[in-house]
């Protein structure tokens, strides 16, 4: 028969052993992910910077952390710089780190930027994998380059054009004006002359 002395102990280690074995439970990694597109203006053939942030805000590393972004199909994208498929050895507990790809787009229209997919391991010992998924940049409108030409670039050879095609326009009248003045000045002058000598 036990005593009351004795169960009490036993409560008191079980209940250590209770709350230690969920403090390791609480020791696990968890992964914020934020995925940005950083272009203001997206325009077809020209590069597009991509950025990843994974923020670990648990209290264990993760390690085994896999980014992996299929949102960028190899049709209507060319890859640039940087991978779009990505390993991490181990995140610490409380650090970023960041992963930024460029990429380009192939045609124009209307886009739907998705979120990227993060595995890790949230424990070292266990064997399980926990799966995050990114923010997602949303829509976006690819310009063509044609549209982007149109509306961006120096209008100089238009101006150009244009100036060198309307000089006969301004030039005319201006030698005309320019010649009449001579001559009526020239009659002023003898008239003066003639006066003077009067
Ligand atoms: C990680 O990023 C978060 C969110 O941007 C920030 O609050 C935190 O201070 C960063 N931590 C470190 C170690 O840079
Ligand atoms: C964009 O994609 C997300 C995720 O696939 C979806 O939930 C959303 O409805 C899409 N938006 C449009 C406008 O297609």
């Amino acid at each position: 028969m036990y005593s009351l002395k004795t169960l009490l102990v036993f409560t008191l280690i079980y209940s250590f052993i209770g709350v230690y074995s969920q403090k390791k439970e609480d020791q696990r990694a968890r992964l914020l992910v934020s995925k940005q597109v950083l272009n203001k203006l997206l325009v077809q053939d020209s590069d597009i910077l991509v950025k990843y942030t994974i923020y670990n805000v648990g209290s264990a590393p993760a390690t085994n952390v896999i980014l992996q972004d299929n949102g960028f199909p190899t049709e209507a994208f060319a890859s640039v710089k940087g991978n779009l498929n990505m390993r991490f050895k181990r995140i610490p507990a409380g650090a970023n780190v960041t992963h930024a790809v460029v990429i380009r787009p192939l045609t124009w229209g209307r886009f739907n930027f998705s979120a990227a997919i993060v595995q890790y391991k949230p424990t070292e010992n266990v064997q399980e994998t926990q799966i995050a998924t990114s923010s997602e940049p949303g829509e976006g409108y690819i310009i063509s380059y044609a549209e982007y030409d149109k509306k961006f670039s120096p209008h100089v050879l238009d101006w150009l054009a244009f100036a060198i095609m309307s000089l006969p326009a301004v030039a005319a009248p201006f030698m005309l004006w320019w010649f009449s003045k001579s001559k009526y000045e020239l009659i002023l002058k003898q008239k003066r002359e003639k006066a003077s000598k009067d």
